[in-house]
């Protein structure tokens, strides 16, 4: 992606280029006119002072009647030289006589020889040149001059300069006039690039500004406002934008610190509400509440090593503390008795499933909900002959299959008022004993394999 200042530069630049280069070239022009306008002058001016010098010398000599005489004719010519001589200022002027046959008589030059006559013969050239200017090449060289004619002669007078020499300071003037150009040029580059950082400069850096907050999200950055333009004002703007974020993203983490405190605040109550809730059912059994951390414990090994995820763990963790909620409604009689139950005993004890499940069935925690089919289920067996309702294998739910066996472990290895502790030998015998009977299979082998595990907690 070309940057904003590169393509400015492209776009400002040939415009900087052409105008730099129209001027100059004008200028040159100009100049180039105004110097061969006054080189002309020069020259014409000479060939005017040889023409009135001519025609003077020869209306004297005319007027005294001795235009038929060879000596004055020579004498004439002579003087003519002479003064076409005098006139000469470069040694590459030149004046040059043609008769009237258009053969070159004389050529009187500042260089060499004050004067060449011509030998008879010893050109072959014809030379014929119009009268006024002329730029053309003469006996091998290229000139620019002046001719007139000279009629009592039959002569035809140019007076020159060579081309090379007559244009030598336009050309000298050119050549400034591209170096001046070249330089003109590249100021003007420089001026343009330089003009171009100071007016974009500071938007590159206010964009930049806003990349980084973009990038790295601190929105304790802010923008530097550099000027009191419009691309200030944009800085100052978005300074104003980005604060006002800040003091939202700081409002809204505030508020979610206090809502997640709160949530955990809740979560914990529930906890504890739960924990007690399962005591109260526990309470004549167990005064410590050892009983319900160990169930917890134990069935949250079974989801972990049954592969649940730490939301199910954590969910049976808690909810298996009310498998026996419902024993607050069966008379202490019952609950206390040390001996064994009579059938009709029995039936009322079975009934602490039923009344537990009704307790808990319509919460929306989903503590108590998943409590409430434990609280059903956990005296079910895998054969069917379980209670209250008689389900049999995968019917029971896994939470309630769960339960049952830790529950019986648990009950083994402690002290009840109506028995004392089993060794965990003699328990992991029983409940092997059971697989496929009382209990899951599947969940029994489970338990055997990982039984250190299981009584590292129970420890
Ligand atoms: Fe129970
Ligand atoms: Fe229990």
């Amino acid at each position: 992606m070309k940057s904003l200042r590169l393509r400015t530069y492209l776009t400002l630049l040939p415009v900087v280029v052409a105008a730099v280069v129209v001027s100059g070239y004008s200028t040159f022009l100009e100049s180039r006119v105004a110097l061969t306008r006054l080189a002309n002058r020069h020259l014409a001016y000479k060939a005017e002072q040889l023409r009135d010098y001519i025609n003077n010398e020869w209306e004297v000599i005319n007027s005294l009647g001795l235009a038929g005489e060879e000596a004055y004719r020579e004498a004439q010519e002579e003087s003519f030289r002479s003064y076409a001589y005098s006139l000469l200022r470069s040694d590459t002027e030149q004046v040059l006589v043609i008769d009237a046959s258009g053969v070159p008589a004389y050529r009187i030059e500042a260089r060499g020889a004050r004067e060449e006559p011509f030998a008879d013969g010893a050109t072959e050239t014809r030379v014929s040149l119009p009268a006024g200017w002329f730029s053309r090449e003469v006996l091998g060289e290229d000139r620019v001059g002046i001719s007139f004619s000279f009629e009592p002669f039959g002569w035809t007078i140019a007076i020159s300069e060579l081309s090379a020499r007559f244009f030598s300071d336009v050309d000298g003037i050119l050549r400034g006039n591209v170096l001046m150009l070249a330089v003109a040029l590249l100021c003007a580059a420089i001026l343009t690039a330089a003009y171009l950082r100071r007016l974009i400069g500071p938007l590159e850096r206010l964009s930049g500004a806003i990349s980084r907050i973009a990038d790295t999200g601190d929105l304790s950055l802010r923008a530097t406002v550099e000027s009191k333009d419009e691309i200030g004002g944009l800085a100052s703007r978005f300074n104003v934008m980005v604060s006002s974020l800040e003091a939202q993203n700081l409002m809204l983490s505030e508020s979610n610190k206090a809502e997640r405190e709160a949530r955990e605040t809740a979560v914990l109550r529930e906890v504890e509400t739960l924990f007690l809730l399962g005591r109260i059912s526990d309470f004549n059994d167990e005064k410590t509440g050892a009983h319900l951390k160990r169930i917890g414990a134990l069935s949250a090994l079974f989801a972990r090593l049954l592969g649940q995820g730490p939301e199910e763990e954590d969910l049976i963790l808690k909810s298996s503390t009310l498998h026996d909620i419902g024993k607050i409604a069966i008379p202490e009689a019952i609950l206390q008795k040390p001996g064994k139950l009579d059938p009709g005993e029995f039936s009322v004890m079975k009934r602490h499933t039923l009344i537990g499940y009704e307790l808990l069935k319509d919460s929306n925690s989903h503590y108590l909900s998943q409590g409430a089919t434990i609280a059903l289920t956990h005296h079910e067996r895998w054969d069917g002959n379980g209670y209250p309702r008689g389900l049999s294998g995968e019917a029971i739910p896994l939470p309630g299959r769960i339960v049952s066996i830790v529950d019986v472990f648990d009950a083994l290895v402690s002290d009840r008022p109506y028995k004392s502790a089993w060794s965990e030998e003699a328990a992991l015998e029983y409940i092997v004993s059971q697989r496929g009977r009382q209990f899951d299979a599947d969940l029994v082998d489970l338990f055997r394999t990982h039984i250190a595990e299981f009584t590292e907690i129970w420890a």
